[in-house]
């Protein structure tokens, strides 16, 4: 039975505020708990439970003690609980929007469609499930069998960031789950409101008591230390920044942890001379200002053919000057917030440092000043490559344009980073585009298509964007081990 000790009124909605351990809503050990705030205003919108490594280590208790009988329920009963908790959130979906976008700040109707876009990972989980089969076959010399099956991992701590927070995680817990995993899950400090909803439903769709375990903390540093220090954890998932994931590793070493890392990005954009302009245009509105430019999935860098330059440049500038920059619940809004001061003005640094080095502003270049972080889209061009807003992932609704003369050309600046987690391609001739697809060092990539997102296929990057694929068929085998058992033929 779940009592749920601590709740908040936000937009009207009440959300739980505690932590989820075993089964049961309750205070952090340290009673301490800290400020959530709506970006579009800066306003405390709600406190929350602040777990210690106490709380962290009972999360991980209940986690251990549940894995071996979560481990052992039949597919379908999973699969069950997986499709309930879609039902659930699709039937919520207006009031996660609403939470969402007053912590996190994006537009209502872009919260809507992250909620349609984390409910699916459940339900293409959901049909996993069912169908985790290994092999049979006779070793090469044929003295005996080959038995492979499927084992989950074990318990797994799930790191989800702030700029999706309900499709970051169902695409973490949805793999988990399906699999037989138990879960310990750290929401971003700035977000963790979608995500105790999300539990809620959790519970309420059947998740036995320990399975999903939720510890949120304003000291993840060192939560992560001590979980991770700790070998009944088995696993790692995280979607953040390079550095972290760095880190993050480091601490899974010694206890060889399992890891997946989606990290961060510095995808190119590339326009080939042949392309269709106005098609052109669309795509990268959507890869560069879809959740004000907050993805790790956004266009980073725009590289035009030379040819074809002006006119993609008059046209996609016009455009960025047409967004409606508003907060989240204003109608026909397309750009809110940034998630808070920090993040601002690192946009405006390197915007400014750009300029320093030669860059010119065609679009914005500005905070909008008032409540709350808004930043202007921005467009900036003759940008050296070495520059900063070049080389660095700028998560913010600033566009980098930079011209190429070739196809070569283009290809060679898309590969000049260390980052490979997306890229986009866009010309008539569907051999050249594939051609270039294949030559570009990322892990995903948009051919004539400015998003990528989907639970049905394999997300991920190479080189620093991290290590493993969430969703798609592989997607669950980020929490599966493959156990091989050698049956004898003949008795001894
Ligand atoms: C991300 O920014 O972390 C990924 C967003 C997506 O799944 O599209």
């Amino acid at each position: 039975m779940t009592t749920l000790t601590q709740e908040a009124t936000v937009v009207g909605i009440t959300v739980p505020t505690g932590l989820f351990i075993a089964g049961q809503w309750r205070d952090s050990q340290g009673q301490s708990r800290f400020d959530v705030h709506d970006p579009a205003t800066g306003a405390v919108i709600a406190h929350i439970a602040d777990a210690t490594t106490h709380d962290a280590l009972d999360a991980l208790d209940a986690a251990a003690a549940a894995q071996n009988s979560w481990g052992s329920t039949s597919p379908r009963t999973r699969a069950e609980i997986l499709r309930m908790a879609y039902d659930l959130i699709i039937s919520h979906r207006e009031d996660i929007a609403a939470i969402t976008t007053a912590e996190m700040g994006r537009p209502l109707d872009q919260s809507l469609g992250e909620v349609r876009y984390g409910a699916e990972f459940f339900r293409w989980f959901a049909e996993q499930t069912a169908h985790l089969h290994g092999n049979f076959g006779s070793s090469p010399n044929g003295d005996f069998d080959i038995i492979t099956t499927k084992v989950p991992v074990g318990p797994s701590l799930l790191i989800t960031p702030w700029n999706f927070p309900l499709a970051m995680g169902t695409r973490k817990i949805g793999a988990a789950l399906a699999a037989g995993c138990t879960t310990i899950i750290k929401p971003a400090a700035q977000t963790p409101l979608t995500m105790a909803f999300l539990v809620r439903l959790l519970a309420e769709a059947g998740v036995p008591d320990g399975v999903v375990n939720f510890v949120p903390t304003s000291s993840a540093a060192t939560q992560s230390e001590t979980l991770m220090n700790d070998s009944r954890l088995r696993k790692v998932s995280f979607t953040g920044s390079t550095g972290v994931g760095v880190r993050l590793l480091q601490q899974a070493a010694p206890n060889i942890m399992r890891s997946s890392m989606e990290l961060g990005g510095n995808g190119p954009f590339v326009i080939l001379e042949d392309a269709d302009i106005d098609a052109a245009v669309d795509g990268a509105m959507v890869a560069k200002f879809r959740n004000g430019g907050q993805s790790c999935v956004a266009a980073n860098r725009i590289i035009v053919h030379r040819a074809i330059a002006q006119e993609f440049l008059d046209k996609f500038v016009q455009r960025t000057k047409d967004l409606h920059v508003a907060s989240g619940t204003t109608p026909g809004a397309d750009i809110g917030p940034l998630i808070d001061q920090r993040q601002r003005d690192r946009v405006q640094r390197l915007v400014n440092d750009a300029v320093q080095d030669g860059a010119t502003i065609l679009a914005g270049g500005h905070p909008i000043s008032g409540n709350g972080y808004f930043y202007a889209p921005t467009v900036v061009t003759d940008v050296p490559e070495s520059s900063a807003i070049a080389t660095e992932e700028i998560f913010g609704p600033v566009a980098v344009v930079i011209t190429a003369d070739s196809d070569d050309e283009a290809i060679r600046i898309a590969n000049d980073t260390p980052f490979g987690l997306v890229a986009f391609v866009y010309a008539t001739d569907v051999t050249r585009a594939f051609d270039a697809a294949k030559q570009i060092e990322a892990g995903m990539v948009g051919v004539n298509r400015g998003l990528v997102s989907e639970p049905g296929a394999p997300f991920g990057g190479m080189k620093a964007s991290g290590l493993g694929r969430e969703g798609g068929h592989i997607g669950i085998d980020e929490y599966l081990e493959t156990k091989y058992i050698a049956l004898g033929r003949t008795r001894p």
